[in-house]
């Protein structure tokens, strides 16, 4: 594989880190991030959601429970959805230990430790990782509900001129009325619509969206084309193996998002 620096400009395909570097270091972290800027990613990639007091954090799932240590911290305010925490207490938890503990059972020398990883806010991250050369694909998670939430995502990313630059940002959703809400308030930032929109409905959404951006699963080779010919790209997901990683990249996907970004060197041997 071989690496690019823009995104929106790109002739190679792009190796996207997701939810950072997640294979190696626990998922959507800054530790995570970084993992992934050391690993050469071209961009990262993040889950976006609001907390109790509408602010914005970086986790994957609707609930605290799996990738922090909110059941001790918080015993009995199960389910530990993120909608009903405020910011303040969600910065109270560990969102690193996990990691070591599903992995690998115990803790081996030289593994590195991830205790005390907080869950991220998305402007600490957006400040955090300004000075790297990575990209940012941006998911932002409604589940259906939190309406809006496009628009301070918007707002938040306009208030990162280190993210301005044409193509370094793409906003994804499964949620696709969020992402073309949001992309009619940032027209700038081009949006990827994720899962496998029918053929048919192509030509209508190739109108506002830049990128398809479905299961590797789910992809074939004229479907590819039939997004290239209407000028969008396609971003694969989520590809850890590296015979699958070849044949995402002879169907001529634009990208791979992968829990390893340093995939691309094991598909080049
Ligand atoms: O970027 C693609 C991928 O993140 C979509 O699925 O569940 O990992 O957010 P998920
Ligand atoms: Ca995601």
């Amino acid at each position: 594989l071989t690496a690019v620096a823009s995104p929106a400009t790109a002739a190679a395909p792009v190796v996207v880190a997701h939810r950072g570097a997640s294979a190696y270091a626990p998922e959507n972290t800054l530790a995570a991030f970084h993992l992934a800027d050391d690993q050469d990613a071209d961009l990262f990639e993040i889950d976006v959601r609001e907390t109790k007091d509408r602010r914005l954090v970086l986790l994957h799932d609707a609930t605290l429970a799996r990738t922090t240590d909110v059941e001790q911290v918080f015993p009995g305010r199960a389910p530990w959805r993120v909608t009903d925490f405020t910011l303040a207490e969600i910065r109270r938890l560990d969102a690193g230990s996990w990691f070591a503990r599903d992995h690998d059972g115990e803790r081996d020398d030289g593994e590195r430790d991830y205790d005390g990883e907080r869950v991220p806010t998305l402007a600490e991250t957006l400040r955090e990782m300004s000075d790297s050369d990575l990209g940012l694909l941006l998911e932002i998670k409604t589940d259906g509900q939190r309406p809006d939430l496009e628009a301070r995502v918007a707002d938040e990313l306009r208030a990162h001129p280190g993210w301005q630059q044409p193509g370094r940002v793409v906003v994804q959703s499964f949620d696709w009325a969020a992402a073309r809400a949001f992309h009619t308030r940032l027209p700038q930032v081009p949006v990827g619509l994720l899962g496998t929109p029918a053929a048919a409905d192509l030509p209508a959404l190739a109108g506002w969206a830049r990128q398809i951006n479905p299961p590797y699963s789910a992809l074939t080779r004229s479907y590819v084309r039939r997004v290239h010919a209407l000028g969008m790209q396609v971003l694969a997901w989520t590809v850890d193996d590296p015979a699958v990683a070849r044949r995402m990249l002879s169907y001529g996907v634009d990208g791979i998002i992968t829990n390893r970004p340093d995939l691309g060197d094991l598909a080049d041997t």
